[in-house]
């Protein structure tokens, strides 16, 4: 394992989603990062077949190509009655036929058709979890992973505006309000009596990745 000594660092993706969370993630240890569309970087092709091979394809391109340690995220909606899918492909499911964009108000919706086909109407059918892999990877090609998992349900019609992506379609377990009902620090896991754990697949594996690569002297951070 290798701390991270650096205090720039580059978020190795280009959804504004995703860079806005691991930025509130990152800020509580003095750290922020520019994202890959701050440095212009192209977006490389996701041909893994795992998160972790996707998370390692993003985070290497940007450590090559900008000299920082690049700290990447490929995360997923895994359902249960759909045998883990989207997985790997939850944004593909989003991705407009005429090519011109995401729309996941169309992949929720796809989402939800294929439970319906499988007559997964009751919420012990409808299982499922979001996955996040983070990546860090330095110029030289050394790299890090860190898995975080939260089990949940799908509900439909989508609830709440907040959040990004799937987020109004996925309740997690112990609560009755979906991701896209949460503000920022409840969907972290930062309100109070959580501890360290975090709520969010997301704030799961930064934990993770906080506990084994951030110097003692860096933490402070409640994620
Ligand atoms: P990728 O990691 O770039 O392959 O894409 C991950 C996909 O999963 C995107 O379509 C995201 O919208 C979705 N996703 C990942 N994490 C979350 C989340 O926290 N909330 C909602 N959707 C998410």
């Amino acid at each position: 394992m290798r701390f991270l000594t650096e205090r720039e660092i580059i978020v190795a993706s280009h959804n504004a989603g995703k860079v806005a969370e691991i930025n509130d993630l990152l800020g509580p240890y003095g750290l922020s990062a520019r994202s890959a569309k701050d440095f212009n970087l192209p977006e490389p092709e996701e041909t893994g077949t795992t998160f972790e091979e996707n998370a390692f394809t993003k985070a290497h391109a940007a450590a090559s190509a900008t000299g920082l340690p690049a700290l990447s995220d490929d995360s997923g909606l895994c359902v249960d009655a759909l045998d883990g899918a989207p997985g790997v492909y939850t944004a593909d499911w989003a991705e407009k036929e005429d090519g011109s964009g995401r729309d996941f108000d169309m992949a929720m919706r796809k989402v939800e058709d294929a439970l319906q086909k499988k007559g997964a109407v009751h919420p012990e059918q409808r299982t499922g979890r979001f996955v996040a892999v983070l990546c860090l990877c330095w110029p030289d090609g050394h790299a890090e992973h860190f898995r975080g998992e939260i089990e949940g349900t799908l509900v439909w019609p989508p609830r709440g505006q907040l959040g990004f992506g799937y987020d109004p379609v996925f309740m997690p377990e112990g609560h009755d309000v979906t991701f896209g009902e949460m503000p920022a620090s409840e969907k972290h896991g930062w309100e109070a009596g959580r501890g360290d754990l975090g709520l969010s697949h997301r704030a799961r594996a930064f934990a993770k990745f906080a506990t084994t690569c951030l110097e003692p002297g860096m933490k402070g951070g409640s994620a």
